[in-house]
């Protein structure tokens, strides 16, 4: 039985049930076996999409974009100046305002509960595109990847290395629920929220799986099934790019790092990467890499999310 997922927004994977987890990637494969086909599956036709985005991006803006365009609507894209949004006009009004005129919202800032409120007072979804604090739209995306690779989820070895971000906390959120096991190796002062490792911690506990959180890369590289990571300095961190470099170098992914982990695993990375810093050139050139099919499936994913809560 489908779940009805319509007017559910995104802002955190862990707001979503495992059963809605899987629905999102059985219509993924579903949409993007129509698409790779030919046969039209404009399932949205008529709805608009507003993007707003206040930080730069590639895959999002391009793979929400098309997207909608695949699924027979329409988006907007509203660059950093566009909108009055916290600035001049408050997140309550602006969601008021929004609700009359779209079906959806894409949104990608720096605040979180810039997120939580936008969605609180809209009457029409709003998902999550990025924030300091989360990924969840990339993180669906890498779970959706990985089954594709290894057909399953529960049961496997995730080895995160890097920054304690808002790639690690959505890594968190969804590899606690689908059963994964997760190891995040990050330098000391830069570990990820408390709060959301102890949720972690609890959501594995239920699925019988494992997350922990440790120093040493050789450590959560042992055996890994699939060895993740993401830059140093996220959008907003640049002038701290040099010193974060050197607290983070011992967690380069490079071919002696990766000999730790399991022959078939997979390297997987959300880019952008900055090549010869958190990841070398013959890792993510490699064929363990499946780093391209993450970037395409956003576009089938990001179809699945749209088409489920608009
Ligand atoms: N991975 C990702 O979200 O890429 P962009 O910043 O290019 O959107
Ligand atoms: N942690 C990175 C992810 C980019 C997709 C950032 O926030 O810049």
């Amino acid at each position: 039985m489908a779940v009805n997922m319509k007017g559910k927004s995104l802002v955190s994977i862990n707001d979503l049930t495992l059963e809605e987890m899987y629905q999102i990637f059985d219509l993924a494969q579903s949409l993007k076996i129509r698409k790779l086909s030919g046969e039209p599956h404009k399932v949205l036709e008529g709805k608009t999409l507003g993007m707003i985005f206040s930080k730069p991006s590639t895959r999002t803006r391009i793979s929400f974009e098309t997207g909608i365009y695949h699924l027979g609507g329409i988006g907007l894209y509203f660059g950093p100046n566009d909108l009055q949004l916290g600035k001049s006009e408050n997140i309550h009004d602006t969601a008021k305002v929004l609700s009359r005129y779209l079906d959806g919202i894409m949104i990608r800032t720096f605040s979180h509960q810039d997120v939580v409120d936008l969605a609180k007072y809209s009457s029409i979804p709003v998902i999550n595109g990025l924030t300091d604090l989360l990924h969840p739209c990339q993180v669906l995306t890498d779970l959706f990847t990985i089954l594709e690779k290894k057909r399953v989820l529960r049961g496997l070895n995730m080895a995160y290395l890097g920054d304690g971000n808002n790639m690690a906390h959505s890594l968190l959120h969804g590899c606690s629920k689908v059963g994964m096991d997760l190891v995040l190796a990050t330098p000391s002062n830069y570990k990820p929220a408390k709060e959301i490792v102890e949720n972690a911690k609890k959501n594995a506990a239920y699925m019988g799986s494992k997350i922990e959180i440790t120093e040493d890369p050789a450590e959560a590289v042992k055996d890994a099934d699939i060895i993740y990571t993401d830059v140093w300095a996220s959008m907003g961190q640049e002038s701290e790019a040099a010193e974060r470099k050197q607290h983070f170098m011992q967690y380069q992914i490079n071919p002696e790092l990766v000999k730790n982990a399991k022959d078939d695993y997979i390297f997987m990375h959300c880019l952008p990467a900055h090549r010869g810093d958190e990841v070398v050139n013959e890792v993510i050139d490699s064929e363990n890499s499946v780093v391209f099919d993450e970037a395409e499936n956003r576009l089938h994913t990001q179809k699945a999310i749209m088409a489920l809560v608009m």
